[in-house]
C-alpha cells in the first residue's frame, strides 16, 4: 500500500490518548480569510462552506458506481473528514451490508493547516470520525499532497475538496500526477475546486494520455462568495504513460 515507510496513522494513536467524543461532527469554515474578503457576499460563502459543498459531495458519491466504495480511496486535503467521512460511511453501510467482501479503507492526508480550514486537525478529524462510529473506516496520515506517501496503481477512488487550489502552480501540477499516479487503472478522480483551475488539472491529465476527463460548473450551492466552483471527473485508463518519464 506505502511506496515509503507507513507514516504514523492518527486513528490509532489517538485512540489511546483520546476521551469522548463529541456528539457531533463540526468541520470548520473554510479559509477563514477568503470569509472575510468575500465581504457583502459572505452569506454565499458562508452557504457554500457551511452546506453547500455537502450536497454537492453528497450528490457525486452517490452518482459513483457502488463497488468503487469495497476498493482502497483516498481524500487529499481532507481537513476536518467532510468527504473522507462521506467515503467512510459507504464503507460502513458494505461492510454492515454483510457480504464478506473485503472493504478496504478511505485514506485521509492533509497538513492539517488552520488558515486553510477553521480548527484543522488530525484530533478534529479523528473526533469527527469518532462521533460517526466510522474509525474503523478511515486512515489518518499527516502528509503533504504533492508527495503522496502510497505506492503506484493502488486507489480505486482519489478525491479532492477545496484542497489543491492552496498550493502554488507547480505544486498543483504535482498534486494532480501524485492522484493519477496512485489511482489504479480504471480508478475514479472527483475534484471539487474554485473556478479557473479545473483546466490545469484537465490539461496534466490529458498530457499523461487520460481521455475520459471532463469539468463543469458545480452550480449555485457553492459560489465562495463571488467565486464560483467546478467538478473534475476523470477515469485513469488501464494503459497509461511512465509516470517517472513524465516527471523528468
Ligand atoms: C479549504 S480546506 C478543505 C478541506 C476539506 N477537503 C473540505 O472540503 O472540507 C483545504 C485543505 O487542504 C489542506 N492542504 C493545503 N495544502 C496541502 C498540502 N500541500 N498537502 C496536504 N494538504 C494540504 C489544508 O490543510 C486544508 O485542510
Amino acid at each position: 500500500m506505502y511506496s515509503t515507510v507507513q507514516p504514523e496513522n492518527h486513528v490509532i494513536q489517538l485512540k489511546l490518548t483520546n476521551g469522548i467524543p463529541p456528539s457531533k461532527p463540526s468541520y470548520g469554515i473554510d479559509s477563514p480569510m477568503g470569509l472575510c474578503l468575500s465581504s457583502i457576499l459572505a452569506p454565499l460563502y458562508l452557504y457554500a462552506s457551511l452546506k453547500g459543498k455537502f450536497d454537492a459531495w453528497d450528490k457525486l458519491l452517490a452518482e459513483l458506481p457502488a463497488d468503487v466504495f469495497e476498493l482502497p480511496a483516498l481524500d487529499v486535503g481532507c481537513g476536518r473528514g467532510m468527504v473522507l467521512l462521506k467515503i467512510a460511511k459507504y464503507k460502513g453501510d458494505a461492510v454492515s451490508a454483510g457480504a464478506g467482501k473485503t472493504i478496504y479503507p478511505v485514506y485521509g492526508v492533509d497538513l492539517f493547516i488552520k488558515a486553510d480550514q477553521s480548527g484543522n486537525s488530525p484530533k478534529a478529524t479523528y473526533n469527527n470520525a469518532a462521533s460517526l462510529g466510522l474509525l474503523d473506516q478511515i486512515v489518518l496520515h499527516t502528509a503533504d499532497f504533492t508527495q503522496l506517501p502510497f505506492a503506484d496503481d493502488t486507489m480505486g477512488l482519489v478525491t479532492a475538496s477545496l484542497s489543491i487550489h492552496n498550493v502554488a502552480k507547480e505544486s498543483r501540477e504535482k498534486a494532480i500526477m501524485e492522484a493519477a499516479r496512485v489511482l489504479r487503472p480504471g480508478g475514479l478522480l472527483v475534484v471539487l475546486e474554485l473556478s479557473g483551475y479545473a483546466n490545469q488539472y484537465c490539461r496534466i491529465l490529458k498530457s499523461l494520455g487520460w481521455e475520459k476527463v471532463g469539468f463543469q460548473l458545480a452550480g449555485r450551492q457553492v459560489m465562495f462568495g463571488a467565486w464560483p466552483c467546478q467538478i473534475l471527473r476523470a477515469t485513469k485508463p488501464t494503459r497509461t504513460m511512465n509516470y517517472c518519464d513524465m516527471a523528468t
